[in-house]
């Protein structure tokens, strides 16, 4: 049997698993870890990224260079074109997001102990919401990206499946079931039968009952979170000028989205917000937000923000500190403001998976399972809005950061015999 991967390229952590030998293995993706965050360090001189954990850390300790991270956001976006300026010079997205898949690609090599040619990508149901060509082009520039660093076959699959078929494996007897696979980007979801007698047959069709997916997760909680109870205290929503005009709200918006932050740096944005700043009404406020941009701590604010709404997983109340921007300038921030400023993302998420059901005909009543995957599934509200859907199903949630790349190594497997 050829040798065969899996590559789960997530917005916030990816993963990758090898099919070989009849079995399925994930690889040490960063040290001794399965899992490395998606996120990127290029210092200055020449093109040398450094990757993960190691080029997170470069950016907090303050190293000179360019830090990027949910790069999976700008596929099938006009910035793929465009591409970004980096250390003052132009680079185009698909060398970024080549070279952070290309360093999976050598790791998975290292472990197999050859080179790998057959991979199959994890994707989103729709990388673009109601977009069919965006969505298409995004699949397109992963396939050339894929192509590009030398795997000669390239298949898709959609993330929740390969999740399902990551459980599969230990499933006894047969289940009905929903996977709700929530990210760093998307929501996706797919009600599917499942077995694990089923898991060796090569065509799923009948067994896949129906997927959809939203273009919704933790990065757009981060997002919330920060417009909601950080940013007015960078003078969002604060006014200047004689006619007493509301100062422009893109900047909070780029600021609170990850794959947007860096646009904030130009030169030409910088004497805008000076500008702003000079008829400001909210100086101590405003003046916040223009240190933040002077200094490109952009990246730290949302980083607190993430860090914020993960403590708020386990804990009714934080203090999100930004010692970094002002000595002792921190906003105590509770659970239920958090969960007031993702309710209608929740909402989203809680339509598609109901859009989901309806798709596939079958009941609610009628899942056995609910398989939760993804990191954003830890939101207790998220976990209590499935239960609130599915109340008298079993939940699975093991391997919420893996089992993508492993289902889609076992995909690989069939797609490759
Ligand atoms: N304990 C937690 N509480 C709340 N959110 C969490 C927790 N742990 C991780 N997250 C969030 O989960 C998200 C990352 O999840 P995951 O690694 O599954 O995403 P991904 O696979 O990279 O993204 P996608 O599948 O959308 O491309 C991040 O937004 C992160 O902040
Ligand atoms: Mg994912």
């Amino acid at each position: 049997m050829a040798i065969s991967c899996g590559i789960d390229f997530g917005t916030s952590n990816s993963s990758v698993a090898i099919a070989q030998h009849d079995q399925v293995i994930l690889v040490p993706v960063e040290k001794t870890h399965i899992t490395i965050p998606s996120a990127i360090f290029i210092p200055p001189q020449g093109y040398n990224p450094i990757y993960g954990r190691a080029a997170v850390k470069m950016f907090f300790d303050r190293q000179e260079g360019r830090f990027m991270r949910s790069l999976k956001r700008v596929l099938g976006t006009p910035l793929m074109k465009h591409g970004t300026q980096v250390n003052g010079k132009p680079l185009k997205f698909e060398k970024i997001i080549a070279s952070f898949i290309q360093n999976l690609k050598e790791r998975a090599n290292i472990l197999a102990k050859e080179e790998i040619e057959n991979v199959v990508m994890g994707r989103p149901v729709h990388f673009v919401d109601n977009d069919k060509d965006a969505d298409h082009r995004a699949q397109e520039e992963l396939t050339s990206i894929a192509q590009r660093i030398g795997y000669k076959h390239v298949e898709f699959q959609f993330e929740p499946i390969a999740a399902a078929f990551a459980h599969e494996v230990n499933i006894k007897g047969e289940k009905l079931a929903i996977v709700a696979d929530l990210g760093g980007g998307t929501s996706d979801f797919t009600v599917i039968r499942l077995s694990s007698q089923y898991a060796a047959k090569a065509d799923r069709a009948e067994d896949i009952l129906a997927n959809t997916g939203v273009r919704v997760g933790g990065n757009d909680f981060d997002k919330d979170l920060a417009l909601s109870s950080i940013m007015p205290e960078l003078g969002y929503l604060s006014t200047y000028g004689k006619k007493n005009l509301e100062v422009p709200l893109k900047y909070y918006h780029d600021l609170a989205e990850w794959s947007k932050v860096n646009l904030l740096y130009s030169p030409k944005v910088l004497s805008q917000v000076r500008q702003f700043f000079h008829e400001s009404h909210d100086k101590r406020r405003f003046g916040r937000l223009l240190k933040l941009l002077e200094q490109e701590r952009g990246h730290s604010l949302l980083s607190t923000a993430e860090d914020t709404k993960i403590a708020l997983t386990t804990r009714a109340d934080h203090t999100a500190s930004f010692d970094f921007l002002e000595k002792d300038f921190a906003i105590p921030i509770s659970r239920k403001q958090f969960e007031d400023a993702i309710q209608h993302e929740v909402g989203k998420i809680s339509k598609a998976a109901t859009e989901c059901l309806l798709k596939s005909g079958i009941k609610a009543d009628k899942i056995d399972l609910v398989i939760l995957t993804g990191g954003s599934t830890e939101v207790p509200l998220v976990q209590l809005a499935f239960k609130k859907l599915f109340p008298q199903a079993a939940v699975a949630d093991e391997n919420k950061l893996s089992s993508v790349g492993i289902g889609l190594a076992y995909d690989s497997r069939k797609k490759f015999r």
